[in-house]
Parts: C-alpha cells; structure tokens; sequence
C-alpha cells in the first residue's frame, strides 16, 4: 500500500491492447490499439537529492539510480527501464530533478500488453510532471520509444507507447505509423466485448525473434523498392504486392505479405467497427492470428492453443494474439451473454492441450496518461 499523502503528484500511464494491426507500425501500417485501465502508477515528490529513489508496491527490491552516471544501469533486473526512460528523457533536452518514486505496476510482465511502455511513459511523465513541466503525450511517446530501443534493445515501433500515452478512454485508436496522425474510434461492439486471455507462456525469445523480424521486413522493403516507388511496405496493397511480389522468395515473402495483408485487414476492421459490424470484425481477427502463425510465425504453440480453444466457442466471433507474440495475450471478441461460459470453457480446454493455465483479464478501455496532484 501507497500512503498517498507522502507524495505530491500520482501519474500513471496506460498498458494497452492492439485489436488488430500486428507487426506492422514498424512497416510504417496504421494500427488499432486501446489503452487500458491495467496500468503503471507513479507515486512521486521531489528529493532535493541528484538521485532517483524508486521502490514498488509488488517487489522488495528498493534501487537508487544517480542521475549523473543513468548509462550504467542497463544490466539491473529492476529500475533498468525507469533509467533508460530518464536519460533519453534529459538527452532530448529536459530537466531531471531528484525524485523518490513508489511504482505500482497492475499491467502483467511478459504479457504482450506493454508493461514495458506503461513503465517508461509513467516514469518519463511523472519526471516532467516532478520538474513542473506541461505534458506533452507525443512527445513522451516518441521518447519512451527511443528508450526501449536505445536502452533495453528492442528496436520496436511507435504502436505501445503511443497508446500508453495517447489512449482514450472507450476509444480504440486508429494510429498511422507513418504520420502519426490518430483518429479516436468509439469502441461499440454492440452485444459482444472483447476478454483479454493471457496463455502464461513466459516470452523470453520475442526480443531476439523481433529484432530479427524487423531485420527480414526491412530486406524485404529494399528489395520491392527496386520495382515499386514505395517508402515503406505499408504502401502496398494486396493489389500491388501481386505486382512485385515476385522479386521475395521463402520467408521474406512470407513476412512481407503477412504486412501487406494486415494493414489491408485494418481498413477493414476500422469499417467493421464504425459500422458495427462484429461478424467481420471476428472474421478479421481469425484471419490475423493465422497470418501471424502461418506467415509471420510469431504465434508458438500455446497461443495457437488459446487462440484455437477460443474460436472453437459458440459465443467467440473471433481470436487471434496480441503484441509481440511467442507468448503472451489473445483478443477475443464474444458474446457477452456466453462471456462466463466462454472463460470456463477455453480455460478448461486451454490446460488440457498445453498443461498451462490461462488467465482472463477484466479491464476497461481507458486514458492515456493521467496526472493527480496528490
Ligand atoms: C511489440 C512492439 C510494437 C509492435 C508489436 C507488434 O509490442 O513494441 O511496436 O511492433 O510488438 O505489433
């Protein structure tokens, strides 16, 4: 427990799942996430000390990081995020001042629904916030991202911390990766919700597999430009791609149709969801969980099974995972009336195929960051 009294400001940042749109905001495709209600809060007040004291409500652990040497901290199993947040947050020109802050993470690690963005955008803007500067969500994303590229090595695109920033409150986000415009889309689903299931695969490979997916989008993406005028894969459409497809062979055709075709499912996910049609919109998940265990082979074999489990319902229009893969969360899209038969149901036949058990989470669409003064 938090004594809130201790502290000036609360500011927390938002975890968030992607309905569909995945593995393409680094190919430069629009994508289609909502922030969510699981999140990380940062409790803070300045210290008038050159460090940063941070604890956590969920560890033991206490780490002191000194603000003149945050280069050293990348090895640490805790406080590595809120280090790397720091520095490229002072390295883009900010004030750091000392601070204690107590963190409180309701966002599950290693579950595909960005607790890594939700660290780093609450502890960039509660650094902001401590420093008494006005917030700017845009910003602090495109830093945040910076930080989980140049300090933890993930060289991941804009999607996560954009919406732990930016999201919306019963909104979905329709971002395009490549302007970062982003249009506010009302999540109504009629009589249907989406239930987040989390298989409880730790995902220790997806660093690496990630990387070396971007590497393979990237060969891709040079290669096509020497046929078709285009700056990134996201400009092609299923259409074009049957144009030059031919130049890719093997995986990388693979892994570049899987992009091309995702981005043309968000067009139509995104008329799906303003016309309410959740019929295609389930259809359209089934078809991204494959794509992505087919061609893309992010998947593995525990979200196949949770996935599979979960289309194999009466009440699920449709399934697939989220994020980054090879562990982690499905999105189903169900019927609410059979929403508690559904849990009992894939939970029940999740285990049996995988001796893993899964977890359904209960969780809102909701803002991006949030600042309180205490
Ligand atoms: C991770 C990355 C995102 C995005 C997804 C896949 O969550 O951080 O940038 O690439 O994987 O859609």
């Amino acid at each position: 427990m938090v004594n809130e009294k201790e502290y000036t400001w609360k500011v927390s940042a938002a975890g968030r799942v992607n309905i569909i749109g995945e593995h393409v905001d680094y190919c430069g495709g629009k994508v289609f996430p909502a922030a969510l209600s699981m999140r990380n809060t940062v409790y803070v007040r300045p210290n008038g000390t050159n460090t940063i004291r941070l604890r956590w409500t969920t560890l033991p652990d206490e780490v002191t990081l000194d603000l003149n040497a945050l280069e050293k901290y990348r090895d640490i199993p805790y406080g590595n995020y809120q280090a790397g947040s720091a520095l490229l947050w002072r390295n883009a020109g900010h004030k750091l001042v000392g601070c204690d802050m107590v963190q409180d993470c309701t966002v599950p690690f290693g579950s595909g629904l960005s607790s890594s963005a939700a660290i780093e955008v609450s502890t960039i803007a509660a650094l902001a916030t401590a420093a008494g500067e006005k917030i700017d969500p845009v910003e602090i994303a495109l830093t945040a991202q910076k930080a989980e590229r140049e300090y933890a090595g993930v060289n991941c695109g804009i999607m996560d911390q954009y919406a732990s920033a930016c999201g919306k409150k019963g909104h979905a986000m329709l971002l395009d990766c490549k302007t970062l415009s982003c249009e506010y889309v009302p999540v109504a689903l009629g009589d249907c919700v989406f239930v987040i299931a989390n298989c409880n695969k730790p995902h220790s490979l997806a660093d690496s597999k990630y990387n070396e997916r971007r590497a393979e989008t990237d060969e891709a993406l040079a290669t096509l430009q020497q046929a078709a005028d285009i700056s990134c894969l996201a400009d092609l459409t299923p259409q074009t791609f049957a144009q030059c497809g031919y130049l890719l062979s093997g995986k990388i055709y693979d892994r570049a149709r899987h992009v091309v075709e995702e981005c043309d499912r968000v067009r139509k996910a995104e008329q799906a969801m303003k016309s309410g049609d959740t019929a295609l919109l389930g259809q359209l998940l089934n078809a991204s969980h494959a794509s992505l265990r087919d061609l893309y082979e992010v998947t593995g074999k525990e979200l196949d099974a949770l996935a599979a489990a979960a289309q194999s319902h009466p009440a699920c229009l449709g399934s697939r995972m989220t994020g980054g893969g090879f562990g982690g969360c499905t999105i189903s899209l169900v019927q609410k009336e059979g929403v508690k038969d559904f849990i009992a149901y894939v939970g029940k036949k999740y285990e049996a195929s995988t001796y893993f058990s899964a977890s359904f989470y209960d969780t809102d669409i909701a803002d991006g960051i949030v600042v309180e003064k205490l």
